[in-house]
């Protein structure tokens, strides 16, 4: 050992200082010590655990749980001071731990393995930042129903598009609530999550450990609804934490199609909307600007939730029971996706409640992109015509109005007899905005009472979420012991 070179926690076989290089590489107490919460809380389980089973004596596992909160309020109050000679933050958990409570804190380890310890931890974590996605999600849910449900929602109308060309025309509460339908399935793939996650202390180093444990009591006291039940996959499954990062990229990326649409319906050539100042930058150069930059964030911090999930997957792929170090870089996408994921959540949020229409320029721009040539179409369909005939003839239509640069409902009479001797007067009520939209009366249309059905149900939606979100998702008992 180099003089002054501290000896690890695991150093009795080694005759040699670790090489400074080496454990810069090693260590993962620069990202890891964000565990530390969790970290305590899964800890201070243990202790109980081996209490329970005589393990440690009654006067020991209250003095190491003690030492333990203690612990926890340094790392509350940010007084507790990462080592890189730590390694990572079990180590240096437990360090602390011992400098307080003396010989006894190192009685912790007992039992344990870094390996399962560690996928504790990260349980944890992840499903304490699923409730707080989840809660965001119903956030942003409740922003786009009020926007929505007003009255404003309600009645402006707006073109749908098919390969971004105007398509048909839609209720602007229509278009928002596809969004609600979205983070519908957003919030059930992250409830999902809890249904695969089991509770990992127990298993060791990988071939279990040499003490009768308790793992039923400890998976209790943490909130767990089951145990992994085999050592090796314990300490080796990664595929819950990719199944949070898929879960949280597919919502980012739900979130960039909304963030795209707020890009271009505030652009001057849609003009829809407009962000007030407040959620728009300037240029440096060109005085002009008014940029949507929040929404290009959105849509660009999508890239990185796809990365970081092919990240995590790459990291797994061919990998060899059980653990390997390699798992170590897990948190490091883990750790930003679940930041970056309430971020732009309640992002989205703010710029949705914040967003303002203009109703006007969407009724135009429905108007004058004969969004309502399927309608002519089925007109004269009514009228005996094959549809594909009378597809042909709505075609021309357009053909016409595009030559004499009107809208459809701007054709004459003697122009509409040119084109169909059956086109007459009904035509123009055909053609009227508010008639094509409240033509839509299938399920899930866009004619107003399936919109007002389709807001009640979103309603609804979102009260059962929350009713699963209690049922499923919230643990009492974690919460009383750690705020978790
Ligand atoms: N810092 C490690 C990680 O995050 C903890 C587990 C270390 N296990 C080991 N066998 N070296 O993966």
């Amino acid at each position: 050992m180099e003089a002054g070179t501290p000896k690890k926690p695991w150093g009795g076989r080694f005759a040699e200082a670790q090489a400074p290089l080496f454990e810069r590489l090693n260590a993962s107490i620069p990202y890891d010590w964000v565990l530390a919460p969790y970290d305590l809380l899964g800890s201070k389980a243990h202790v109980r655990m081996l209490e329970r089973i005589g393990v440690l004596s009654a006067e020991e596992s209250v003095a190491l749980v003690s030492g333990l909160d203690s612990v926890a309020g340094e790392v509350e109050r940010g007084e507790l001071e990462w080592r890189l000679e730590d390694e990572d933050v079990h180590m240096a958990v437990e360090r602390r731990l011992t400098e307080l409570v003396g010989p006894v804190g190192g009685k912790l380890h007992t039992g344990r393995s870094r390996n399962d310890q560690v996928a504790l931890d990260v349980q944890l974590y992840l499903r304490d930042g699923v409730r707080g996605h989840l809660e965001r999600i119903l956030e942003l849910m409740d922003v786009l129903l009020e926007r929505a449900g007003s009255e404003e929602g309600r009645r402006a109308v707006l073109p749908g598009y098919t390969h971004l060309q105007r398509a048909q025309p839609v209720l602007l509460a229509h278009h928002l609530l596809a969004y609600v339908a979205m983070l519908e399935r957003d919030a059930g793939r992250f409830i999902g999550w809890f249904e695969s996650s089991r509770m990992p202390l127990g298993a060791g180093a990988l071939a279990g450990v040499s003490y009768p444990s308790d793992r039923e009591g400890v998976a209790q006291e943490l909130g767990f609804a089951q145990l992994s039940w085999n050592a090796m996959d314990a300490v080796a499954a990664r595929d819950g934490a990719l199944e949070y990062l898929s879960a949280a990229t597919i919502c980012a990326l739900t979130l960039s199609r909304l963030a795209e649409e707020i890009v271009l319906w505030t652009s001057q050539e849609f003009a829809f909307a407009r962000l007030p100042d407040s959620w728009s930058s300037g240029s440096s150069i060109m005085p002009q600007k008014r940029n949507p930059d929040g929404a290009e964030l959105l849509r660009g911090k999508a890239a990185g939730f796809i990365g970081r999930f092919t990240s995590l997957a790459a990291l797994v792929k061919g990998l060899p029971l059980a653990y390997n170090k390699d798992l170590q870089e897990d948190k490091l996408y883990l750790f930003a996706s679940r930041e970056e994921l309430d971020l732009v959540l309640e992002a989205a949020a703010a710029m949705v409640e914040v967003l303002a229409f203009d109703s006007d320029r969407m009724r135009a721009a429905a108007e004058g992109g004969y969004a309502q040539a399927t309608d002519v179409a089925d007109f004269l369909v009514a009228e005996g015509l094959p549809f594909r005939e009378a597809h042909a003839v709505a075609g021309r239509l357009v053909a016409l109005a595009s030559e004499k640069r009107v809208s459809l409902g701007e054709l004459t009479r003697e122009e509409l007899a040119e084109v169909d001797a059956r086109l007459d007067e009904r035509y123009y009520a055909v053609v009227d905005l508010d008639t094509v939209v409240a033509g839509k009366v299938s399920p899930g249309g866009t004619a107003p009472a399936r919109v007002e059905e389709q807001l009640a149900h979103a309603r609804e939606v979102r009260e059962g979420l929350v009713r699963e979100i209690q049922a499923r998702v919230s643990a009492p008992e974690a919460t009383e012991q750690g705020g978790l």
